[in-house]
């Protein structure tokens, strides 16, 4: 298992359309340790491949308080959406920085497990949040494009200054 870099907002490759995975086979699956390993590590509730510069859709996601939940979403689709909730949402991509966002307070999701077989999901709350923050990287979408252009780019400076800083 490795720990994988995360590319950190702005950086263009976090705008790719993620491609669809025609095959779970091993390399998906040591591609989904790693992504496990790195955001346990980093430490986060979710991460999207394309974060870690595959640009496929898998996400792997672990709301649990004890973080002994992995769960893995691969060519993830909303199917499903109902209800309004406004979470203050993070991102491993923008280190730092925490802003409300509203979302859907309760989805069903469509997606392929490690094995290949197609399941669905009904999620609420933080976990459905989570999810469509995650299928929004795949869509080459960040949380920051929901919130006003004089916040985007407040983040994006202080995101560069911090990058510059680090070098
Ligand atoms: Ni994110």
């Amino acid at each position: 298992m490795a720990i994988l870099n995360i590319l950190r907002y702005p950086d263009p490759r976090l705008r790719r359309i993620a491609q669809p995975v025609t095959e779970v086979d091993g390399g998906v699956r040591a591609l989904i340790e790693n992504m496990a390993e790195t955001m346990y590590n980093a430490p986060g509730i979710g991460l999207a491949a394309i974060q870690v510069e595959v640009p496929r859709r898998i996400i792997v996601i672990d709301v649990a308080e004890h973080r002994d939940e992995l769960q893995v979403f691969i060519n993830p689709r909303i199917v499903e959406h109902g209800g309004i909730q406004i979470m203050e949402e993070g991102c491993l991509s923008v280190p730092g920085i925490f802003e409300p966002v509203e979302r859907a307070r309760r989805i069903l999701v469509r997606a392929l497990d490690q094995d290949g077989r197609e399941f669905e999901r009904e999620a609420e709350g933080l976990l459905a949040v989570c999810i469509a923050h995650e299928i929004d990287h795949l869509d080459g979408k960040v949380f920051v494009d929901y919130l006003s252009r004089l916040k985007q780019s407040r983040i994006r400076k202080k995101l560069e200054k911090q990058e510059k800083l680090a070098m």
